[in-house]
């Protein structure tokens, strides 16, 4: 099916140089319709990796480029995205991009751009909803195989130390319940602790945040006292979770037989993570590539050119640790390079 999109009526738009306006800002009057118009409905600004995304988005959704953006901070709640959908559909944009908070939950806002002709471009995370026609291409992250790369390093680290499985005593710091890069990364950490044996001793959500991360690896320390790996689903928990270890005293690092703690991560977006993977204070990061702006605008394109996008997009993503005995893992008989990081 191709989507020609609406056009709104003239409006009144409050735009930025940068083209963006707020969906509160955003009139239906004066609207310059030489551009395409698309309300962006994201998730919020809990990470590193969030904001980088925003901005991708913003660049390349620019009115240089030929666009009118209708950009919206959900805050990390399902019912301001609702909200904003509805307010993009009243305002006739041409097209919707969401990044979902959760997974479940959207079918009724879906149904109403549907309804209202829109096509709905999914980004980053999906949504559960059966009917697959609500939206019309998704492209983001393959989440269950970043967590499954991260768990086979862990693995070979083990093999290659003579570690036993079941020596490894894990703490997991999960995002936000119920959007896919938790549910992914989680169900990837639990497959290969019933592989592997390791004991995984607590799961709590950071929410994807420094503070929440720092705050649940204080409470898991005070609660178990042989913790060795923990297993941060950002990197922003990541840089929480260090700063909590060693205000408890102890040190992170990979040589968990002589009592470090290893800390291994996701994103790999801030220098801030980057730098504590060179330094060895994050041991190993899944990367997640947050650049979806360029591949968005692309799918519009080829959208009005008539072309019909894949409806599911992964992106590729590397592994990057600063161990230089693991330069690859394999998953599923597919082997993938590690990039060493060195300083
Ligand atoms: O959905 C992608 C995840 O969301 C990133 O790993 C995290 O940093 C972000 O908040």
């Amino acid at each position: 099916m191709m989507f020609t999109g609406c056009n709104g009526a003239p409006g009144n738009s409050a735009v930025d140089t940068s083209g963006t306006v707020t969906a509160d800002e955003a009139g239906d009057d004066s609207r310059d319709k030489a551009l395409i118009t698309v309300g962006f409905s994201q998730v919020g600004a809990e990470s590193d990796w969030r904001n980088i995304n925003t901005e991708s988005m913003k660049e390349s959704l620019s009115t240089e480029n030929g666009f009118e953006l209708i950009y919206d901070d959900g805050q990390q709640k399902q019912q301001n995205q609702i909200t904003a959908i509805r307010t993009f559909i009243q305002k006739e944009v041409d097209y919707i991009v969401l990044a979902p908070v959760i997974e479940d939950g959207w079918t009724t806002a879906l149904t109403e751009a549907a309804d209202a002709g829109i096509p709905v471009i999914l980004v980053d995370r999906m949504v559960s909803s059966k009917d697959k026609e609500l939206f019309t291409c998704w492209v983001g992250s393959d989440f269950e195989l970043e967590g499954k790369k991260v768990c086979e390093w862990l693995n070979e680290y083990c093999k290659l130390n003579r570690i036993s499985g079941n020596d490894i005593r894990i703490v997991n710091i999960k995002g936000t319940e119920g959007a896919s890069a938790e549910l992914g990364r989680s169900r990837a950490l639990r497959k290969a602790v019933n592989r592997y044996g390791w004991k995984l001793l607590d799961e709590r959500s950071g929410e994807f945040t420094q503070a929440k991360g720092r705050e649940v690896m204080s409470r898991f320390l005070r609660q178990y006292n042989d913790i060795n790996v923990v297993y941060c689903e950002n990197d922003n928990e990541a840089i929480g979770a260090i700063e909590a270890i060693e205000a408890a005293g102890k040190t992170v690092g990979c040589n968990i037989k002589n009592g470090e703690i290893m800390v291994l991560a996701f994103d790999g977006s801030s220098e801030q993570a980057l730098e504590a993977v060179r330094s060895g204070r994050i041991t190993c990061i899944g990367e997640c590539n947050p650049l979806h702006g360029p591949r968005v605008s692309k799918i519009i394109e080829d959208l009005r050119n008539g072309v019909t996008p894949e409806k599911y997009e992964y992106v590729d993503e590397d592994i990057f640790s600063s161990y230089e005995k693991i330069t690859e893992i394999s998953v599923d008989d597919k082997v993938y390079p590690v990039e060493i990081m060195k300083q």
